[in-house]
């Protein structure tokens, strides 16, 4: 308890580290049962919401991801204990014993920011490096830091911290420039302990901002509205313990669901949301797919070849950004010509140019990539750039015809559990080599 295992947080065998790869002969069919983890997209709010609280948290469901690591080792150093057993995660913080989350650990996951809030909710401050850009653009956190000055927290910059103060936060009307969801996410951990009533306008409706509400709820806080565009949040004086379970991931469901379509496969994904990937799952069908939903199941076969659609991505509970490098590796051998809008990043295209080297056919214009589908994609040595990029090229690499090498497989180790160990599950011919 209060230390960091080795090992425990799946930094030992099963986990890669650095410059592992990963080799794919293509062309198997993908067929059997799988389970999606955890959200990380959850995990990391719900974890820095135990900030919030002397009491102990326990959480179920959290994947074993080297985000979740992160976080983790980012707990730790403010004065958290933290221990797991499997899938189960249980946290105190009983005294925050430092108040900075240093520029080497947020620079490596930006969404280290989400212990900004609670911070400065829980101790009246704070100093946690801004993130910087990241691979698919600016990604600034000017409404992150415009909306707690507006409840009450004196924000400076300097060397590149953010430093948080305040005698104590005030509820106050938030209205949000653009749909932000880690920035609903801080604000409404912010306002758990402000005195008064917050209302948050133009939040984001993302699963991931309900969940962390129903836990912050089950610690004691007055949240109602998270999953629509308004939340009232009525402050409380202190927050409890809570135990509480982690939401599936809607983004590792959807990947596995576009690699059931890319591979002719038929494979069915337990244990999920449909609800979450309703937007995915129309586009699939367009596609030609054959889509069948139960409670937690959802099973996806393949159709007799794969139809070329347009996608544009919006925030939810439109068709999401994570999931388009993965669709744009679908559409790569569709049978006609796709346009693919990117709307909420500037520059996560960066998976087209390794498509392109396996023989994909697309033009970017601005926002859109054009992608005219071809037979089939080539293998080769690929380069992962960012999380869902290699996510990407691991699915063309499951379809292309021979070998694929995905070099700095960490990336996809951030967002995704063993991808390699559930893919093989379900028959692909893929494996880790560790350097
Ligand atoms: C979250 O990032 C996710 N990360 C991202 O997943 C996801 O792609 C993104 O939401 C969109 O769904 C986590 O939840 C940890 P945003 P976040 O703030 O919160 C602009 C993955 O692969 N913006 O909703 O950082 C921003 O530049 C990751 O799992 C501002 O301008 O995204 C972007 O264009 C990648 N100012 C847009 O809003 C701000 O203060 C949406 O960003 C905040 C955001």
């Amino acid at each position: 308890i209060g230390r960091e295992r080795p090992g425990l947080w799946g930094e030992g065998k099963e986990q890669g580290v650095g410059v592992d790869k990963i080799i794919i002969e293509g062309g198997e069919l993908l067929k059997g049962t799988i389970r999606a983890s955890g959200a990380k997209n959850a995990a990391l709010p719900i974890l820095a919401a135990s900030l919030l609280t002397e009491e102990w948290c326990t959480f179920h469901n959290v994947p074993d991801l080297v985000d979740v690591n992160t976080i983790v080792r980012l707990l730790v150093d403010l004065g958290s204990e933290v221990e797991r057993d499997g899938a189960v995660l249980r946290t105190r913080t009983r005294r925050v014993g430092n108040w900075e989350a240093s520029y080497d650990l947020v620079k490596t996951m930006r969404a280290s920011i989400l212990v900004l809030g609670p911070l400065v909710a829980r101790t009246g401050k704070a100093r946690v490096s801004l993130p910087g850009g990241c691979a698919i653009g600016a990604r600034p956190v000017n409404l992150h830091l415009k909306a707690l000055q507006e409840l009450g927290a004196h924000i400076e910059l300097r060397d590149g911290y953010v430093e948080a103060t305040t005698a104590g936060l005030k509820g106050a009307p938030i209205y949000f420039d653009t749909s932000t969801v880690t920035g609903t996410e801080n604000i409404m951990m912010a306002a758990v302990l402000a005195e008064g009533t917050t209302i948050l306008k133009n939040a984001a409706r993302e699963p991931e901002v309900e969940n962390l509400a129903l836990i912050l709820n089950g610690m004691g806080a007055k949240i109602r509205g998270a999953g629509t565009d308004e939340i009232i949040i009525e402050g409380v004086e202190a927050l409890g313990s809570v135990e509480g379970s982690i939401i599936s991931d809607r983004v590792e469901t959807g990947t596995f669901m576009i690699a059931a379509v890319l591979t002719g496969g038929d494979v069915v994904i337990e244990d999920c949301e449909p609800g979450h990937v309703e937007a995915l799952v129309a586009k699939l069908r367009e596609a030609g797919a054959q889509i069948d939903i139960k409670e937690k199941t959802i099973r996806i076969t393949a159709g007799p070849n794969v139809r070329s659609v347009d996608v544009t991505t919006h925030p939810y509970p439109g068709f999401p950004t994570d999931l388009q490098a993965q669709m744009v590796a679908l559409m790569a051998v569709g049978n006609g010509i796709s346009v693919v809008r990117e709307t909420v990043f500037e520059n996560r295209f960066m998976h087209i140019n390794e498509l392109m080297r396996m023989g994909a056919e697309i033009t970017i214009d601005g926002n859109r990539a054009i992608v005219r589908g071809v037979e089939r994609l080539k293998g080769a040595p690929v380069m992962a750039t960012d999380l869902r990029a290699s996510a990407s090229l691991v699915l063309a690499g499951l379809s292309a015809e021979g070998k694929t090498e995905l070099e700095r497989v960490y990336h996809i180790d951030r967002g995704y559990e063993r991808i390699e160990e559930k893919l093989s599950r379900l028959g692909a011919n893929i494996r880790r080599i560790k350097q």
